[in-house]
């Protein structure tokens, strides 16, 4: 096994916490009150600090780093397919596809939640509509990135959920490490 030190600590901290505002707003918290208001506004801000970091933060915290291309992400469906051991250092292409996907639809699910604050929007079906098909959405994004990483840690032997809490991926010696 070598360890490659590949999450920093804004990284992870952001993970977590997206998924404890995320799961506080779908499950716990009364959709009528100011904390659900709150609490998304938070993970919204979380998003924005992201997407700053995702500009100057270290190397693989970078969209630069990770951002897909259709001939990456076909490479990864080959390498699944034949049983190819490659092992990215950072997000791999189809993890990011998942990652943009989540981070847009949190920012889209605000800003509906944000819109039925609003004089114009208050009490506007479509935008409560689109607000739970838009958390609906997420729900079912959020099942396929666990199952997905869980996958991916079983095929690569590289425990990803570990590595997003320590910060360390630990890749076989018989992986091939692409940086
Ligand atoms: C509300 C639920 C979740 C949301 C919204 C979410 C969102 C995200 C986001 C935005 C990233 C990208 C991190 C970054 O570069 O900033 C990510 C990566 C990751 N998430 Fe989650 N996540 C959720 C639940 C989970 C759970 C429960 C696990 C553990 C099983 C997990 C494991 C991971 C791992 C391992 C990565 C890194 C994947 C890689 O190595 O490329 N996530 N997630
Ligand atoms: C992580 C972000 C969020 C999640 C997961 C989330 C989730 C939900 C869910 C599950 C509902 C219930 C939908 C239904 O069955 O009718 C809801 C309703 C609502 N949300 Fe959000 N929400 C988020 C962010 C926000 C934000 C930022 C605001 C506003 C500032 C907001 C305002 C509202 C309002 C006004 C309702 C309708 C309340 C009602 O009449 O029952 N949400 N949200």
């Amino acid at each position: 096994m070598t360890r490659h030190p590949v999450w920093d600590p804004f990284i992870r901290l952001f993970h977590w916490s997206l998924v404890g505002l995320f799961a506080a707003n779908a499950v716990f918290t009364d959709t009528e009150s100011t904390l659900h208001e709150w609490v998304g506004y938070a993970a919204v801000s979380l998003i924005a600090l992201r997407l700053v970091w995702g500009l100057i933060g270290p190397r693989h915290a970078r969209f630069a780093d990770f951002m897909p291309t259709p001939s990456a992400a076909l490479r990864q469906v080959q390498d699944i397919a034949t049983g190819r051991h490659r092992v990215h250092l950072g997000h791999t292409p189809l993890g990011a596809l998942m990652i943009l996907n989540l981070l847009v639809t949190i920012l889209l699910i605000g800003a509906t939640g944000y819109m039925m604050t609003t004089n114009t929007f208050w009490g506007v079906e479509w935008v409560e509509e689109m607000h739970e098909v838009l958390v609906g959405w997420a729900e079912l994004s959020i099942v396929v990135h666990i199952a997905a990483v869980i996958w991916e840690s079983i095929r690569t032997g590289v425990n990803l959920p570990r590595a997003m809490v320590s910060g360390v991926k630990s890749v076989p010696d018989d992986a091939t490490v692409v940086k």
